[in-house]
């Protein structure tokens, strides 16, 4: 799927813009009353992409840019969220072996008659692709079932995209990760035979020496909950648990196809939490990089365990800001609902305000949790700095625990797990099965301290 800008025939705003050469047009209606905003135009794009794509034979299409006419919005933005949209809408996900159907929508040309705004028009189109191709890129990840994507086969995905896009990438093995002390993110790995994986990947634009902006992603390739092994009953859909590292690894290819003038560092933590001869057990104490120990409780509460690691390390960069994505609790959905927004967590209400902007700016909802000092009571450890579950005692808590382990810089914690993988389709843009969630957001933000900087 190919969004470009065309400039057509005309030349100028007197040109005919009269004729019609299209076998078939489609009417998408905008709504009416209100602001036409940015989250309308992505909508109505996906919704015409949806719905030429059923039509049968239909592979091409042609739009103009809605919502830079009377709607009064830049060219290049409108013309972004339509190609966006358009992207969004006609994911198609991997079908394995099943026969493929009509594959629908192969290109999309966007129009526009005015040679005065077709220059905005294509970088606002350039941009939209990078995010949206990122963001089915999050998908594929997300929807790639656990045994084709273990932590060996994300770190591969990861190198591959990093030498297309032109970012650096290293990775960590298990002796490089025991090497660094991170005995607490090891410790979820030990019960599988499919070795960890430390992704570290970099964005550093020629000249800017400033303090990085990082990502971080909970990238669990499959939750089993180990020794705490979780019911039968939908434990499949536990292959999303990677949907943070996900996020992040998309969020860095668009920040790399787009140039992004700012240094960003995007981390995946890639395990799999599985039951064994080997596993860790609920009762064991085990020491991270910083030396902090930490008292399992749950061997199912294993995502603040690996994110606990990946947080000590990245303070040697000096970060600006550090934000973690993580599928961290069920019960951050009974608290928001699904795919509405996620909740985030923060010690810095500057950084908080940037994310909540990003989030309303790009339409992928946030919602503020509190974390007064009193969350920490119930992860008390009688042994060790922490424990690592404190049964139901809110989300909050699980943000508290994080916490012990960022330490010399402003950080956020997003947890996504209400957002990640859908029942069902959730609408035109949003397919059933992995929704990409984090990417937008990130690129948003990221965008936001580059012109900042
Ligand atoms: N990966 C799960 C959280 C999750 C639940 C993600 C549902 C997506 C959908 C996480 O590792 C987990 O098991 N969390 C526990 C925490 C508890 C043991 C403190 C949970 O939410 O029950
Ligand atoms: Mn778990
Ligand atoms: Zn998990």
């Amino acid at each position: 799927m190919y969004a470009r800008a065309n400039g057509g025939a005309a030349e100028d705003e007197e040109a005919d813009e009269g004729g019609l050469s299209a076998p078939r047009v489609l009417i998408v209606g905008l709504g009416g009353g209100g602001r036409f905003g940015l989250g309308q135009i992505r909508r109505a794009a996906a919704v015409a992409a949806q719905a030429a794509a059923k039509l049968k034979g239909v592979k091409t299409m042609a739009t103009i840019v809605h919502g830079a006419g009377i709607a009064g919005h830049d060219a290049d933005a409108a013309a972004q969220e339509v190609a966006l949209g358009t992207l969004l809408a006609s994911y198609q996900p991997r079908q394995y072996g099943r026969k493929k159907e009509d594959a629908g929508l192969t290109s999309c040309t966007v129009v526009e008659y005015s040679a005065a705004k077709l220059q905005d028009v294509e970088r606002g189109v350039a941009r939209g692709e990078a995010i949206g191709r990122a963001v089915c890129s999050a998908r594929d990840l997300v929807n790639e079932p656990a045994n084709l994507l273990t932590p060996l086969e994300m770190a591969a995905r990861a190198r591959a995209m990093a030498s297309d896009v032109g970012l650096k990438c290293t990775v960590l093995d298990e002796a490089a990760m025991q090497e660094e002390g991170m005995g607490i993110l090891l410790a979820v790995s030990q019960g599988s035979t499919n070795p960890a994986q430390f992704v570290i990947l970099e964005h550093a634009p020629e000249g800017d020496e400033e303090a990085p902006l990082i990502f971080v992603g909970k990238g669990i390739t499959f939750d089993t909950g180990g020794i705490s092994l979780k019911r039968t009953g939908g434990m499949w859909a536990m292959k999303d648990d990677m949907g943070g590292a996900g996020a992040v690894i998309g969020a860095m290819e668009a920040i790399g196809r787009l140039g992004v003038p700012r240094r960003v560092i995007g981390i995946a933590p890639c395990v799999e939490n599985m039951p064994d001869g080997e596993a860790f057990r609920p009762g064991d104490i085990v020491t991270g990089m910083t030396g902090k120990t930490a008292e399992i409780i749950s061997t199912d509460a294993e995502g603040r365990l690996i994110l606990a690691d990946a947080l000590a390390y990245v303070a040697r960069f000096d970060p600006v800001a550090v934000v973690d994505l993580a599928t961290l609790t069920g019960a951050i959905g009974t608290a928001l609902g699904m795919h509405i927004r996620a909740g985030v967590f923060s010690n810095d209400s500057s950084l908080e305000e940037k994310l909540m902007a990003a989030a309303d700016h790009c339409g992928e909802g946030l919602w503020p949790f509190p974390m007064d000092a009193e969350y920490e009571k119930p992860i008390k450890s009688d042994m060790a700095e922490v424990k690592n579950s404190a049964g139901r005692s809110g989300v909050s808590s699980s943000a508290k625990f994080i916490e012990h382990f960022t330490e010399g810089y402003p950080w956020a914690h997003l947890d996504i797990a209400n957002m990640v993988l859908a029942d069902s389709r959730i609408n035109a843009e949003t397919p059933k099965g992995a929704t990409g969630y984090g990417v937008r957001l990130l690129v948003e933000l990221a965008e936001r301290y580059a012109a900042a900087s």
